[in-house]
């Protein structure tokens, strides 16, 4: 299993990172690998281990499905040997960037998304009001055969100026990594024609405490 990342891709995220405050890396895993993690989110759905995703925490927790339609399970050590390996991957990824970017990135939190086809998760931002740990979003898309035509882009908006509002779609295409500033970027996912997978999670830092 692969979870080795190269000197070379980690110097381009950083670099992007840094100089756009985004970074793609495509075939991030082996396409096995990236399989099997689609099939382990399959079956975990089949199960009934996902569940309606909410937004916001604590007392402002909420199941609202106008503003977000994907079901999740969050990853905990121990529960597959390819989700361990994933782990592996995202924080040898972590270590790589603390390495080069001096982040203090502390520990990774991540969940399978599984947006049903019509889903879609509005404008927002990651970083929560009262928790500002959240400092990389990375996404990691599991869809085999993604037709240019069935929508589900990740939508990042790069420029706020509302004059000028540039914005970047990104297939959810299998393989793919997308990595981003939790605390700066708004971004939204578009509804796509098909179900669309995913790992979403997030690097964090040490908290100032709640603010
Ligand atoms: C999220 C999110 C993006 C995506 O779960 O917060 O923005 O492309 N996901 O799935
Ligand atoms: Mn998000």
């Amino acid at each position: 299993m692969k979870t080795f990342i190269s000197d070379a891709l980690l110097e381009r995220l950083a670099d992007d990172l840094v100089s756009q405050g985004w970074a793609i890396a495509d075939d991030f895993l082996l396409p096995a690998q990236t399989r099997q993690l689609a099939s382990e989110c399959r079956q975990r759905d089949a199960q009934g281990l996902l569940t309606e995703a909410a937004t916001g925490r604590g007392n402002a927790l909420r199941i609202r499905p106008t503003v977000r339609g994907d079901s999740i399970q969050w990853l905990e050590p121990g529960q597959s040997p390819v989700t361990d390996d994933y782990l592996l991957a995202m924080d040898a990824l972590r270590r790589g960037l603390n390495a080069s970017l001096y982040l203090g990135l502390e520990d990774y939190e991540s969940h399978f998304a599984l947006y049903p086809p019509g889903a879609f998760y509005m404008r927002h931002l990651d970083r929560f009001r009262d928790d500002d740990r959240r400092d990389l979003s990375a996404v990691f898309y599991l869809n085999e055969n993604w037709s240019d035509d069935a929508g589900g882009e990740l939508r990042l908006f790069l420029d706020e100026n509302p004059d000028q509002p540039r914005s970047l779609d990104v297939q959810p295409l299998a393989g793919r990594l997308v990595l981003f500033r939790s605390a700066q970027l708004f971004h939204e996912v578009l509804p796509a024609q098909c179900e669309r997978l995913s790992l979403t999670g997030w690097f964090r830092r040490r908290g100032s405490g709640v603010l």
